[in-house]
């Protein structure tokens, strides 16, 4: 586990919540996300990971009900802030979800989806885009896929990968995870998490995981939380060994969720 006590700070959380009509989802969070880390958000069901993740790309801000106080920072500027365009802020801050979601479309086409929707159209740009995106999810090696295959055709290890290779080709800054690994087997698990830890070296990763191994395994930092409100964050290894909060304890011994 790599100590990032040191890191730079990519999103800022502070005094965050946010409610779906009368519920109340988040309770003043404050979180610094660390840039080029892998960060776990662990917590038992409906405690409001999800909720969390999905602010950082203003995945929220449809759902009927929606409200938010307090703020979010990426690299400094306020990204509910009227300078910050959404689909900016989506190229910058991709999603990956829990069930792999490539488009009914070629391997090709899913990968080359979003650069062509940005308006790029020369062929040798894109075939470049295409291949390093590959290589980025694991996927160019995998085999010698024919990348006129339909997407639904691979295996869902492999679309998970692909919807990896999708997000790479708009060169994101964050990657959004949010239980990337429950459809999965547990080879294709490790092999996402074998991935994760390659692109930690150049993005900056938030996980989503109720499976405590994984954070375990995979996490450099930990956010434990628990109805709606973050009981703790610190690097993994401490949390997991020496957790702060009493709750974090319980939690991590199996006592409840
Ligand atoms: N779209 C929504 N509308 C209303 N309530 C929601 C919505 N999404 C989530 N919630 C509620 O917010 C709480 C947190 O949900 P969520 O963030 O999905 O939890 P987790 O990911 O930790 O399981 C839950 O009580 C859930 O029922
Ligand atoms: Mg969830």
């Amino acid at each position: 586990m790599v100590s990032t006590d040191s890191g730079q700070v990519k999103i800022t959380a502070r005094g965050l919540s946010l409610f779906y009509g009368s519920f109340h989802a988040l309770k003043s969070v404050d979180l610094d996300v660390q840039s080029r880390t892998i960060t776990a958000i662990i917590g038992p069901s409906g405690c409001g990971k999800s909720t969390l993740l999905r602010t950082f790309n203003r995945m929220n801000d449809m759902v009927p009900g929606f409200r938010l106080d307090g703020e979010v920072r990426l690299d400094g500027q306020d990204i509910y802030g009227p300078q910050m365009s959404v689909s900016v802020l989506r190229k910058r801050v991709g999603m990956v979800f829990q069930k792999p979601n490539p488009f009914p479309f070629s391997i090709r086409d899913n990968v080359l989806f979003g650069p062509r929707a940005h308006g790029v159209t020369d062929r040798a740009y894109l075939e470049h885009i295409l291949e390093q995106s590959l290589r980025g999810s694991g996927l160019w090696d995998d085999g010698g896929f024919d990348l006129d295959t339909p997407a639904q055709d691979l295996p869902l290890g492999a679309q998970q990968q692909l919807c990896i290779a999708r997000l790479l080709a708009v060169e994101p800054e964050v990657i959004l995870l949010d239980e990337p690994c429950s459809a999965l087997d547990p080879y294709s698990t490790l092999h996402i998490e074998d991935l994760m830890r390659q692109l930690s070296e150049a993005y900056t990763i938030v996980i989503v995981t109720h499976n405590m191994q994984q954070a375990a395994r995979a996490s450099d930092r930990a956010v434990f939380m628990l109805l709606g409100s973050m009981v703790e964050e610190g690097p993994t290894g401490r949390l997991f060994t020496e957790p702060h909060d009493e709750r974090t304890a319980e939690y991590i011994m199996g006592r409840f969720g």
